[in-house]
């Protein structure tokens, strides 16, 4: 090991990691060396001072006031024509190949505790299709539609790249044209002990863990993604998460809008439940768009109320976003980007002193992560648009209970059976309301409601009946 390395861990204060080096073998000792030679040693002191040993505090700017947005239904003649104009411009750039898809998949799903890539996480309330098999139809739809093939572009972590990409080969990528998807690979950020120290996995191994969905802009420039972008005309990049299989994957009023309006970093909002509902909130300081997470609001300003009893900070984040290629390459320009980290606490598996692997069974140690909204305040312009929450987002974060694949599947459901009422199906309910039945509509097949009406006139399908399980 050469004597700057050591010297810089030694500065830092993580004398310790050196502590087996000797005891492995020249092939772990390589793999070792070249993991801290990438570790940016000067900056983990500040970074443990700053975030560990001390809860970083959030500074509330005094002059935050709600985000303006697009409302989902158009108020005025203007604004229906604008939207017009929109639908139009969104069509034109998707028949033209300017849009492109990226999914951040790069995630540990910790919460839903499903062993594998999130993405192949069989959400399908009757097929058990995956989520990323929900995404490939969706983009597979579009590319038919749209007259052109959108390209995919897929974040994952160092930790499940090889497993995602086995899988989607297994899966022949779902009839998409092999050269359309790329995968890229995020950052990693070493993990930290209460104690400031950092934590090792292994006598040769740190522990590391995915940078956060703040990650993907840097990780589009190194990966060459961009480049790819750019040689292949892509202008806009359609970004979700891997957890929401509602989500267009392409909407044409929000990308039309995106580029109508000059935007940079475009987002659609949802209209909160609650005060405190648990969605990021977008707000505005010194004429910049931010979002403010719902743990981080002001309870004074959560609860705040306009004239008509409407919240005043009512716009909430799903996640859902266009950016322009352009600003992934003005903010990635000099091969940096730092956007400010974000603590989690979380139990870490890690080495003792003695060279044994604990598993923790309390938070032991520090995430950190950054965050794809916090580029929105260093967009010169920022658009956002009202969605409807049933049609576009059921996210998969746990299990069972809120947000969940429970309430997932539900909503699939949900959405189906107004689908296909808009085609003329009767739909079984029950005494609340809701769908007496499990549907599922191939998304190769169905993008959206016309998709669905045209479906439902080809099946001649006329009525669904109570407890039936359908998948079309
Ligand atoms: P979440 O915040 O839900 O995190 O990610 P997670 O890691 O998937 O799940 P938990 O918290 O461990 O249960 C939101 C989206 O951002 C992606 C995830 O894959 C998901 O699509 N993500 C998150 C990344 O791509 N990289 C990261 O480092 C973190």
């Amino acid at each position: 090991m050469c004597e700057n390395l050591k010297n810089a861990i030694i500065a830092a204060g993580q004398e310790h990691l050196l502590r087996f080096i000797d005891e492995l073998s020249p092939v772990e000792k390589a793999a070792y060396i070249e993991q801290l030679t990438a570790v940016d040693w000067q900056q983990i002191p500040s970074l443990a001072a700053e975030y560990v040993l001390k809860r970083p505090e959030v500074s509330i700017p005094d002059d935050l006031t709600p985000a303006q947005f697009f409302p989902l239904l158009a108020k005025d003649e203007a604004m229906s024509e604008l939207y017009a104009k929109a639908d139009a411009k969104g069509v034109e750039l998707l028949r033209a190949g300017k849009v492109c898809c990226l999914t951040v998949a790069g995630g540990q799903g910790t919460r839903l505790g499903f062993d594998g890539p999130k993405g192949t996480y069989p959400i399908g309330p009757v097929s058990g299709r995956t989520l990323f098999e929900y995404f490939a139809g969706s983009i597979s739809r579009a590319s038919e539609k749209y007259g052109k093939t959108i390209n995919w572009y897929i974040m994952t972590s160092p930790i499940n790249r090889e497993a995602t990409e086995k899988y989607f080969e297994t899966a022949n990528f779902f009839g998409l044209p092999r050269e359309s998807v790329f995968f890229f690979t995020q950052g990693t950020m070493p993990a930290f002990g209460l104690d400031g120290k950092l934590l090792m996995s292994g006598k040769g191994s740190l522990a590391l863990s995915p940078d956060g969905h703040g990650g993907t802009l840097l990780a589009l420039r190194k990966s060459g993604a961009l480049d790819k972008m750019i040689a292949d005309g892509n202008e806009y990049i359609s970004y979700f998460q891997v957890d929401n299989p509602l989500v267009p994957v392409v909407d044409p009023r929000f990308i039309g809008l995106h580029a109508l309006e000059n935007s940079l970093m475009s987002a659609i909002m949802l209209s909160k439940t609650n005060p405190k509902e648990k969605l990021g909130n977008f707000c505005v300081s010194q004429g910049r768009t931010m979002i403010i997470e719902y743990s981080d609001l002001p309870d004074e300003l959560a609860e705040k109320r306009n004239a008509d009893g409407s919240l005043s900070f009512v716009a909430g984040s799903p996640a859902i976003h266009v950016i322009s290629r352009s600003f992934v390459e003005s903010l990635t320009s000099g091969g940096t980007l730092r956007l400010p980290w974000h603590r989690a606490d979380k139990k870490i598996p890690y080495l003792d002193a003695a060279g044994e692997l604990q598993q923790p069974s309390e938070p032991n140690g520090v995430k950190l992560e950054s965050f794809i909204f916090d580029a929105l305040p260093l967009a010169e312009k920022v658009m956002i648009l009202e969605g409807d929450r049933a049609e576009v987002f059921a996210p998969t974060k746990n299990a069972t209970g809120v947000d969940s694949a429970e309430s997932c599947r539900e909503m699939i459901t949900a959405r189906n059976a107004r689908r296909l009422a808009l085609g003329g199906v009767e739909i079984p309910r029950k005494a609340d309301g809701t769908v007496d039945a499990v549907i599922e509509i191939s998304p190769f097949m169905v993008l959206d409601d016309a998709d669905a009406v045209a479906l439902v006139a080809e099946n001649g399908l006329k009525k669904l009946f109570a407890g039936e399980k359908v998948a079309l």
